[in-house]
């Protein structure tokens, strides 16, 4: 719930296929995540994740850097589309754009990311290849809170997922996408039972209410 009391209201952006935004939204269907989704919004008008959306029956938004457009011009557009959907938590699903920090600031410890790696090792594009290309054993996922910085922010959780000989970036990036799935709505469950809370770069996670105490 929101703290209106009135179901708890999510904005997705994408960019792409969508399938985290999808994870999203069997999330809120089942009521794992107490929230509604309100809208998507994509950069790309070709995203295919949109078609998804609408036809899951979801509001949906295009809005496109177009040339000549500062990244805070674009973000403004942003803001004032998802303003007439008054949204509680911003879900970056796949988006790829660095948000600008007039977006960060309209929605402060509102908006959560996935990002394909263990943070902070691997942040920006390709995060698999450069897991691969660096040698490292283990690699994963991360959802975190959005600050001003790419692949920065508190994180809220993270999945491990071990890099196996003869890996390339197709079946790494298959294996860390099942734990993207699940881990990703877990956080916005979190999110919305109340029990995420940031200090610095620390995010607090809340017993769950009515949890026997261990022991
Ligand atoms: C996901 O692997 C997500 O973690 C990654 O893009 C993919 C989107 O897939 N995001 C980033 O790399 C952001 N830095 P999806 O559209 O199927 O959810």
């Amino acid at each position: 719930m929101s703290d209106g009391g009135r179901p708890g209201r999510v904005a997705i952006l994408i960019s792409g296929r969508g399938s985290n935004m999808e994870a999203l939204l069997r999330g809120m269907r089942s009521g794992a995540i107490a929230a509604e989704p309100a809208v998507v919004l994509s950069n790309k008008r070709s995203a295919k994740g949109l078609e998804t959306a609408a036809a899951a029956g979801i509001p949906t938004e295009v809005v496109r850097r177009r040339k000549g457009m500062t990244h805070e011009d674009h973000d403004r557009l942003v803001i004032e589309a998802l303003d007439r959907y008054d949204i509680d938590l911003v879900c970056l699903a796949g988006y790829m754009r660095l948000l600008s920090p007039l977006m960060v600031a309209r929605f402060p410890d509102r908006i959560l990311n996935i990002h394909p790696s263990l943070l902070p090792a691997f942040p920006g594009l390709d995060a698999q290849q450069q897991a691969l290309d660096y040698g490292a054993r283990f690699s994963g996922c991360t959802v975190h809170f959005v600050d001003e910085e790419c692949d920065h922010g508190p994180i809220v959780t993270q999945a491990a997922v071990s890099i196996e000989p003869g890996d390339d970036a197709s079946s790494l990036s298959a294996r860390i996408l099942e734990q993207e799935h699940r881990i990703y709505p877990e956080a916005v469950a979190l999110f919305f039972q109340g029990r995420l809370s940031v200090e610095g770069r620390q995010v607090r996670i809340a017993p769950a209410t009515g949890t026997p105490a261990a022991g």
